[in-house]
């Protein structure tokens, strides 16, 4: 899915082809076959690099504004800019450019978890707390999206 959802799109920001203003980080409730932890993701070698193991619903669901979406998640994606190489590159319009790279990257995970039969919603965010939460990585970065994928992990009984 991460992959899918990154392959870039027709964009004159997004030069030379394939360039990305959007760098991918991951929190890991529920996923077969990863340790659950805060994760960034290497597009060119398709790879997650593990950044923190841990059992994170609690600070997910603080940085997803408090809600229960992000906790009970399986997995959230972050997608977060360094803006201040874009703002010097485009002038105002990076942040938008940005805004929409990574709302379109958003709406691709929602395709691909939707064709694996999984649960999507995009969630706003506290955008501060979660450059301090993926940093010292994500120092200076700011967050664009963030969807929430996967079966929800219903706490209450039954
Ligand atoms: C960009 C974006 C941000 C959203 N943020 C939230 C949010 O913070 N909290 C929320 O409950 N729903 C949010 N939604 C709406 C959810 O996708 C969903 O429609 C809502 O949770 C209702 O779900 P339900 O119809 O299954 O009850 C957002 C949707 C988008 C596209």
């Amino acid at each position: 899915m991460l992959d899918r959802a990154t392959r870039g799109i027709p964009a004159d920001f997004q030069d030379p082809p394939g360039a990305t203003l959007i760098s991918l980080y991951v929190i890991v409730h529920a996923v077969e076959g990863l340790a659950p932890g805060a994760y960034v993701y290497h597009r060119r070698e398709r790879g997650l690099e593990l950044l923190r193991e841990g059992n994170f619903r609690n600070q997910a669901g603080y940085l997803g504004l408090e809600q229960e979406l992000p906790a009970e998640a399986s997995v959230n994606v972050y997608c977060l800019a360094d803006l201040k190489p874009i703002l010097a590159r485009f002038g105002n319009r990076g942040y938008r450019a940005a805004q929409l790279e990574g709302g379109i990257t958003g709406g691709k995970l929602y395709l691909a978890a939707y064709a694996e039969r999984l649960g999507a919603t995009g969630l706003t965010f506290y955008d501060d707390a979660v450059t301090d939460f993926f940093s010292p990585h994500a120092a200076g970065k700011g967050i664009m999206f963030l969807t929430a994928v996967g079966h929800p992990a219903r706490r209450r009984a039954g």
